[in-house]
């Protein structure tokens, strides 16, 4: 049988540094009021000097962990969903392993831009059936604020940094990652792109700061974002036989307030049924998902039990929707002989395993 991919641990960090509305009135032509009634955002965090995504990235990681009551050095792959990475060489991943002391893990970066948690919840259900791996890390974290032109306020209101993550563990009959659904579209990449950076624009003297900043047209991606969110929430419904009736929560992209109530519209699921915290934190790209879900879960919002619809929309462009049923950290609490039989067969499969 093939073995389901649970969520066991969950956890986020975000920088301590706050950037409010009001902060931003005294630096560009803006409004609190403009950015609240078009966007929902009120503050978001912005990291300090020395601070980036790796770093953000590993202290989710470890909450995640000690969430799921597992040791690093027990996971067989470590994802980091991200677009901002510390450097082109090593990935994010690289550097979250040393961090939290992943020792035998598969380590590699996703890059589908906001869309990276739901790709990324694709890719570890994938790894976990195919059997190539029981425990996976799956982080989502950006440094969006430093790729951000400070002067162009349609775009720099929009951004926070932060970092979610998700222990992803295999389990024999226990719910788990029901479905995924993932599309992407590079016609339409100059909606939300940096130009700079990449082999084909590397420009090694010289000032050349505009190419690396975060260009977006905020209509187009307002247009796109909203029928591609909701027909991937319908796609992964339909592939299970399910109606919008029986999700218990949507965690979409925290993009903006108006996307995720048009998103809601569509699918006509009621508000109440909807986890939304851009106010506190913006967008934060690939992050914004599993900073809601630990949110919507420490609220008491999702249960086991519920099912969990997340979608989420972003450069490339790339978009797609994952559905969930809830365990609650099942295999920490409700079923401990899952775990110790997980390490004899990682025992048999890996030979001698770390001391832990
Ligand atoms: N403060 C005050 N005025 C602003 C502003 C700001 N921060 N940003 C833009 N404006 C102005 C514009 O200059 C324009 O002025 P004009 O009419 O004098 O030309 C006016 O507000 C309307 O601009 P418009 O672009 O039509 O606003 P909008 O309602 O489309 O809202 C966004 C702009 C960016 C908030 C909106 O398009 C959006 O959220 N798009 C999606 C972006 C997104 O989610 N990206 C990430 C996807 S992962």
């Amino acid at each position: 049988m093939t073995a389901s991919a649970v969520i066991t641990g969950w956890g986020f960090y975000v920088p301590r540094s706050v950037l409010t509305n009001r902060d931003l009135e005294s630096r560009i032509d803006t409004t609190d009021a403009w950015i609240v009634e078009r966007t929902g955002i009120r503050e978001r965090h912005i990291v300090s000097d020395g601070e980036a995504t790796a770093s953000m990235a590993a202290n989710a990681a470890r909450a995640a962990l000690d969430r799921a009551g597992i040791a690093a050095g027990d996971l067989d792959a470590v994802m980091v969903a991200t677009t901002t990475a510390d450097h082109l060489v090593p990935t994010a991943a690289c550097l979250v392993q040393e961090q939290i002391g992943a020792r035998r893990a598969a380590v590699f970066d996703l890059g589908a831009a906001c869309a990276g948690f739901v790709y990324g919840i694709a890719v570890a259900k994938g790894l976990i059936a195919s059997g190539a791996a029981r425990g996976v890390l799956l982080v989502a974290a950006e440094t969006i604020s430093r790729f951000i032109d400070w002067s162009d306020r349609s775009t720099c209101v929009l951004f926070g940094d932060g970092a979610g993550a998700v222990v992803i563990e295999a389990s024999d009959g226990r719910p788990g990652i029901r479905g995924t659904v993932l599309r992407g579209d590079g016609t339409k990449r100059h909606a939300l792109w940096v130009e700079g950076g990449g082999s084909l624009m590397v420009h090694l003297d010289g000032p050349s700061g505009q190419m690396y900043r975060l260009r977006m047209d905020g209509q187009d991606v307002f247009k796109l974002a909203v029928p591609s969110m909701a027909r991937a929430c319908e796609e992964v419904l339909a592939a299970e036989g399910l109606r919008i009736g029986d999700v218990t929560l949507l965690v979409p992209h925290q993009a903006n307030l108006r996307i995720i109530e048009a998103v809601g519209k569509r699918l006509g699921i009621d508000r109440a049924r909807v986890f939304v915290n851009i106010e506190r934190y913006g967008n934060t790209s690939a992050a914004s998902i599993p900073i809601a879900l630990c949110e919507a879960v420490d609220q008491g919002r999702v249960r086991p039990g519920d099912l969990v619809l997340m979608c989420a929309f972003g450069g490339g462009m790339t978009w797609g929707a994952a559905l969930v049923e809830w365990s609650g950290g099942v295999l920490a609490t409700g079923a401990p002989g899952l775990r110790d039989r997980a390490r004899s067969q990682l025992r048999r499969s890996h030979g001698a395993l770390d001391p832990r």
